[in-house]
């Protein structure tokens, strides 16, 4: 098993996402290249992929056995292979498309896995200057403040996020235009605001109760878990079994109770695993 020292690895991570992150805020009101991946509303641009370089490289070279898991590099062609070494799952900008709007919500997000664990994990939107913060066992914070979620439990009085994803699957939509007419008559206010990672960070502050995505990676929520986590909430899957980093579906909630009410209302969907060998 590789060397690994949580004090040292969020030390390391803290320095490069800060330094990406000025990246991100030089690049966001200018003109992009813009490339399509998979559909027209997935995109990636010449920031997400200077900065997945940059954290890759900077990891890799303070810790060379570790293994990394970056949503440009997948898309590139690297396989996705998640196992029990230290893995740095990385999305270099979460919420590409509100970036490349120049919306400033936004941001960059750098989870440590070991053993299928989540240790640190950092989510900074370096235009609003919100840096988000968590290891294991040690609480969840914003730019230094100690975060926790808000013990909503009634759906009724709940603010729950929720988004439209970035796939065109015309059974996907279906189910996100299900839920989102079911739960608009039973919940104080429904969200999307195009980050998976900052929907899960505002969970952790209390300024949402729940959110939920069908079709999400491991890279969008390897690092908010922690930060949602540790400040005192719950994720599962959204059938409300256990959460599975893999699966491509996420339900954070403030309580178990919000949790279990939110996915015995919800439309299920079940998109192909992430590290599926093509
Ligand atoms: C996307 C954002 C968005 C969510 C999509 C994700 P990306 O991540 O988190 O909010 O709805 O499912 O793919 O592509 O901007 O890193």
């Amino acid at each position: 098993m590789a060397e690994f020292d949580v004090q040292e690895c969020y030390k390391v991570a803290m320095e490069l996402v800060k330094t990406a992150g000025k990246l991100v805020r030089e690049a966001i009101n200018k003109k992009k290249n813009i490339e399509i991946k998979s559909c027209a509303i997935d995109l990636v641009t010449e920031s997400d992929k200077a900065v997945e370089k940059l954290l890759i490289s900077g990891l890799s070279s303070s810790f060379p056995d570790h293994k990394f898991i970056g949503e440009e590099s997948v898309s590139a062609g690297e396989k996705c292979v998640f196992t029990d070494a230290p893995t740095w799952i990385i999305d270099p900008i979460d919420g590409t498309m509100n970036f490349v709007h120049s919306f400033p919500h936004t941001c960059i997000s750098v989870g440590l896995w070991v053993n299928k664990d989540a240790e640190l994990g950092i989510v900074y939107n370096p235009v609003l200057e919100q840096m988000f913060t968590a290891i294991k066992g040690e609480g969840a914070f914003l730019n230094g403040e100690k975060l926790s979620v808000s013990g909503e439990t009634e759906l009724a009085k709940s603010l729950i996020f929720a988004e439209m994803g970035s796939s065109q699957d015309a059974e996907k939509m279906d189910t996100v235009i299900t839920n989102l007419t079911t739960l608009l008559p039973k919940v104080h206010g429904l969200r999307a605001m195009g980050s998976c990672a900052l929907n899960m960070c505002y969970v952790a502050t209390g300024g949402g109760d729940a959110y939920y995505e069908f079709g999400i990676h491991a890279w969008d929520t390897a690092a908010a878990y922690l930060v949602v986590k540790e400040a005192g909430g719950v994720i599962v899957d959204t059938e409300g079994g256990p959460f599975d980093l893999m699966n491509r579906r996420v339900l954070c909630a403030s309580t178990q109770q919000l949790a279990e009410t939110l996915s015995k209302i919800l439309k299920q969907y079940q998109p192909e695993r992430d590290g599926v060998s093509k």
